[in-house]
């Protein structure tokens, strides 16, 4: 069986609506046209493989940024990932997954919002929990405010909204501009704006039968989150997600309902990363009590080992080494490689992850570690509803 991966043909449009409404949802055409034909349509974002000259499987790439502290990263999330029936159980999505990372070496950390255990099999971690629901009865628009459904030309001011309450994560995942035209066009969600005429709100609603919904909540206050969620959908009781950076959210009443899944994220190139991040490590570290400190950081992943020499506080480049089986007792930690997105993005942090991990040894290294990978809240954008 000859598998090519490539970039979707325009021929190929009709048998990728067809695999979609097989193996997504029907409801997902709809979305998946809006990604070929719409007016925001991006085509060579999708990455797909034939079998022989038949498309088979198919996946779209969202780039993404992601923010760690106070450095962005290029990131990317897979959506819309299918293999026609006929051919599931092949290889094809592990095919399409590997080359999908080599096609982006510049996208290193990736997203999914997926189904149980699969994306695992492809090396990507459940680092960062779902947010936490609260269940309330729909609250009423307060006196003064208006809510309309959004339009495009609410775009700038959705982008703003956004970008003001992510700020009040240590990690956020940030949909692009065209992300937000294509849920605004999709009749599976309800973008709304409130305003009173001073202050603006936005929410997102998303209805399933009786069961409603509202994510993406941005607000200036109370009175403006109040505004939106009641008219992102029309059912009596919701369920809002926590983020973060909206605080009223938990004081709406009702019930708050933890997470019972997580988002799947993965780390391609970690030493590549960690050279990224490193303005944000030297800044945790001139805040903390090891300022100034110098010496060798050793992080080993058992396999292989990343190491950074530090003067005064000051990070050289992280190289990569050789397997190093027993970091501790070179001063070192180790951290596996199925960890490292957890790591990074994830609730724990090293410490955290030292107490539930046998293999997550911190050693003589566990005050740096605890610096350098605290335990960090997150605020992310999916495409569909978490
Ligand atoms: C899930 C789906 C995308 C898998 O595609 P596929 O081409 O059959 O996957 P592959 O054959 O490449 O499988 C890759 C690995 O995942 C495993 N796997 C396949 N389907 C799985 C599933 N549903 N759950 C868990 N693991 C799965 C395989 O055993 C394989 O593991 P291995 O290579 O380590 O042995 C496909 O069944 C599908 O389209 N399902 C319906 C749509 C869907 O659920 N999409 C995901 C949306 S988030």
């Amino acid at each position: 069986m000859a598998i090519e991966i490539g970039r979707l043909r325009p021929d190929e449009f009709a048998r990728l609506y067809e695999i979609v409404a097989e193996q997504n949802d029907p409801e997902d055409v709809h979305d998946a046209r809006s990604t070929l034909e719409g007016a925001h349509a991006r085509p060579d974002d999708w990455i797909v493989a034939r079998v022989g000259d038949r498309l088979a499987a198919i996946a779209i790439v969202v780039p993404m940024e992601a923010r760690i502290g106070g450095i962005s990263l290029p990131a990317l999330a897979p959506e819309i990932v299918a293999t026609a029936k006929e051919f599931t159980g092949r290889g094809l999505q592990r095919s399409l997954f590997s080359a999908l990372a080599e096609a982006y070496p510049d996208r290193p950390i990736h997203l999914v919002e997926g189904i149980p255990y699969f994306y695992r099999r492809l090396g990507y971690e459940y680092a960062i929990p779902h947010p936490t629901q609260q269940v309330v009865e729909r609250p009423t628009s307060p006196d003064g405010w208006e809510v309309r459904q959004a339009t495009p030309d609410d775009l700038d001011r959705i982008l703003g909204l956004q970008a003001a309450t992510q700020q009040g994560a240590d990690v956020a995942f940030t949909h692009p501009p065209h992300l937000w035209h294509w849920v605004m066009e999709s009749p599976l969600y309800r973008v709304v704006m409130a305003t009173d005429g001073g202050e603006w709100s936005m929410a997102r609603g998303y209805s399933d039968g009786d069961d409603h919904w509202v994510m993406e909540v941005a607000a200036e206050s109370d009175r403006g989150a109040r505004a939106a969620i009641s008219g992102a959908v029309d059912g009596d009781r919701v369920r809002v997600y926590h983020r973060p950076g909206a605080p009223w959210i938990a004081d709406l009443g009702g019930e708050a309902v933890p997470p019972g899944y997580a988002y799947y994220a993965r780390v391609g190139d970690l030493p590549a990363v960690l050279d990224m991040v490193r303005p944000e490590f030297e800044e945790a570290l001139a805040r903390s009590e090891l300022a100034g400190w110098s010496g060798t950081f050793l992080l080993s992943q058992y396999a292989s080992s990343i190491t950074s020499e530090v003067v005064g506080g000051r990070f050289g480049r992280f190289e990569v080494g050789g397997p190093v089986q027993a970091p501790v007792s070179q001063g070192g930690s180790g951290v596996p490689p199925d960890l490292t997105a957890h790591l990074l993005l994830g609730p724990l942090g090293a410490k955290g992850l030292a107490e539930r991990h046998p293999d997550v040894l911190l050693g003589k290294q566990a005050d740096l570690m605890e610096v350098l990978f605290p335990p960090r809240t997150a605020d992310v954008h999916t495409w569909v509803a978490p």
